[in-house]
């Protein structure tokens, strides 16, 4: 037995896998400080497309970018295809998108970036009343002419030239879970319904206008503005005409509030009639009048 561990090969070997194992834990170490964020995974060669084009702000919109955009921000999350960053008045995010996961590799991977980039468009198209975005920008451009300050979770201070890359402008939102138990504390029931009518609708509404959620995870990709739910994740929808019938709508319904369900019966039991309740109205309703 000592013999053979003191073989050539097995000694060999155990140092690569020593090796691999300090690589491993250097590169999460790495991530972790970094969020794994680095400036040329937000930048890309893309060239232009004219289905990623939205229609310009109004001109009040475009006094609310301009006020968020002149701040700086800093690195507040990340999700598996955006780096989030939060401005100085904690009141807008700027995303970045993680093109280095939505590259083609051959044999490997499809080109993902034109399943992502449809769906920012169709929210906002169609929805943006309820993902709060203020601005999206899928195209490089030149009459931006403007430079934000990114400081990164190193505390190292960026200027991204925002004509250069993609990004997604949107309202900051107060997380599902975080408000509830928030509500809970306060006592504040009848808050804590009001927010959960408006995630109901939010789901049902969604449906209305045919967008398909592929990735409806309310705890992370779902947050309020005051009382009113919006979606904060952009990348995951489809247009499919179909999930607009009643029947695919009350299937999405259940479907998509039964992780909810759970929370509330074990962290927010209080609230669980007026979510038995309200569940029910809108199966009978066949959600046919939001
Ligand atoms: N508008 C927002 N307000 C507050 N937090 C946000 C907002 N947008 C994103 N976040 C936070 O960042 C995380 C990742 O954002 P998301 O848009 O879901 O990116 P991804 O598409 O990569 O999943 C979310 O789970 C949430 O915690
Ligand atoms: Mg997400």
């Amino acid at each position: 037995m000592v013999t053979l561990f003191r073989t050539p090969f097995v000694i060999r070997l155990f140092k690569l896998l020593l090796f691999f194992l300090c690589f491993f834990v250097i590169d999460r170490f790495c991530h972790r400080q970094t969020g794994g964020f680095a400036l040329t995974k937000i930048h890309s060669d893309r060239p232009f497309n004219p289905e990623w084009e939205v229609a310009p702000p109004t001109p009040a919109e475009e006094a609310e970018i301009e006020r968020a955009l002149s701040q700086p921000y800093r690195f507040f999350s990340y999700g598996g295809q955006s780096y989030v960053f939060l401005s100085e008045d904690g009141k807008t995010v700027l995303k970045f998108f993680k093109h280095h996961h939505m590259r083609p590799i051959p044999l490997f991977r499809e080109d993902k970036l034109p399943s992502f980039f449809t769906s920012c468009t169709l929210a906002y198209r169609y929805f943006k009343e309820r993902t709060a975005l203020l601005a999206l920008h899928l195209n490089k451009t030149t009459h931006l002419n403007k430079t934000v300050t990114l400081i990164d979770k190193l505390n190292i201070a960026h200027q991204i030239d925002l004509d250069r890359v993609d990004f997604a402008l949107q309202r900051r939102a107060e997380l599902p879970y975080r408000r509830f138990l928030r509500l809970k504390k306060e006592k504040n029931l009848e808050a804590a319904e009001k927010s959960l009518h408006s995630l109901l609708e939010l789901i049902a509404l969604r449906c209305q206008k045919g967008i398909y959620d592929r990735d409806p995870n309310i705890r992370r990709n779902c947050g309020f503005l005051g009382d009113n739910a919006i979606e904060l994740d952009l990348g995951s929808y489809t247009y499919d005409p179909l999930v607009a019938t009643p029947a695919a709508t009350r299937e999405i319904l259940v479907a998509q509030t039964r992780k909810l369900k759970h929370w509330i019966q074990k962290s927010y039991p209080e609230l669980l009639p007026y979510f038995e309740m309200q569940l029910s109205a809108m199966l009978e309703k066949n959600t046919e009048t939001f």
